[in-house]
């Protein structure tokens, strides 16, 4: 496995090699970005990963200084797993060296909704790091955990629509084999007792899905009562949204009757940490 700081070394690197699977991470790496990349494995010959926490995503009151930078335990993990062949880690100079004005907006039907309409300027900062990245890496393939529902959809529709020869590989959402806790970076920031709590998100949104699958259709109070019982267990929810996982809007009564494929997202704080989860229903 190869460590690399810079673009010229990785370029350098990645010199006649064909085939490449790309995944981009911010590092702090667990279970849910290992599974990426075992994926990557089945979709390139060679197997980059990206650790990079990109500024341009994170608004100005979020935890960009904050986000936890664990490069060598990261690195340690990977080669004890041996399952990339390179670590592109680039640093802020390299990435961004100058501002940043040229950016990738992203349909706003779809980004400016539920996590973008929480953090506004979100998806335009993922997209921007992400084209950018497939332009210094190259690859035939990346992937993306469904745990960032959205995001999959967003870079989906981008690679798309600027026809980029690059397959996006969906991952399934990992999650604390014991808890069911949606694995993710920002679970270190809560405390024991918050740990504890956390999987009160998931079973409030699987609440939600055995309601739709039992044949529910009162979509917003299902949504309503949901927050309300966050709210009773101290949660701060930003939202509790049932979708179309197609398009991620409201699904319609038709929709419904025909059992078309939902996914329930779910964002709230616990004291300071913001988390997010989803399941899909009707699959
Ligand atoms: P990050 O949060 O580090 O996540 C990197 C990738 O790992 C994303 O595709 C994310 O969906 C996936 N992932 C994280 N937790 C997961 C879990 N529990 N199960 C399955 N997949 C999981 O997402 C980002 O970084 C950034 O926005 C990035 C795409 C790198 C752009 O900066």
């Amino acid at each position: 496995m190869k460590l690399v700081h810079s673009i010229a070394e990785l370029q350098e690197l990645l010199k006649g090699k064909e085939e490449i699977a790309l995944v981009p991470t911010m590092g702090n790496l667990h279970d849910g970005h290992l599974a990426l990349m075992k994926e990557a494995r089945k979709h390139g010959k060679t197997v980059v990963t990206s650790i990079f926490v990109n500024r341009l995503q994170f608004g100005p009151n979020e935890d960009f200084d904050q986000y936890p930078r664990t490069l060598e335990e990261d690195c340690k993990k990977l080669e004890e797993q041996g399952i990339v062949d390179i670590v592109f880690a680039p640093s802020e100079k390299d990435m961004y060296p100058e501002p940043q004005t040229y950016t990738v907006r992203p349909d706003p039907q779809l980004a400016d909704i539920l996590e973008g309409y929480y953090r506004p300027g979100f998806f335009d900062g993922v997209c921007t790091v992400v084209c950018k990245l497939f332009s210094i890496v190259r690859p035939v393939s990346a992937m993306f955990g469904k745990k960032d529902y959205q995001q999959l959809k967003i870079i989906q529709k981008m690679v798309r629509q600027f026809g980029m020869p690059i397959k996006v590989v969906p991952v399934e959402l990992q999650r604390n084999p014991q808890t069911g806790l949606a694995l993710s970076s920002r679970n270190r920031y809560l405390d024991e007792k918050q740990l504890q709590e956390a999987t009160f998100l998931y079973k409030t949104i699987v609440g939600v899905k055995n309601s739709l699958e039992a044949g529910a259709l009162d979509i917003e109070g299902l949504e309503e009562s949901a927050k309300k019982r966050l709210e009773e267990h101290g949660w701060k929810p930003d939202y509790v949204s049932v979708a179309r996982q197609s398009d991620l809007l409201i699904p319609t009564r038709e929709d419904l009757n025909q059992r078309v494929p939902l996914v329930v997202l779910a964002a709230a704080k616990i004291g300071t940490t913001r988390l997010i989860d989803n399941v899909e229903v009707f699959n």
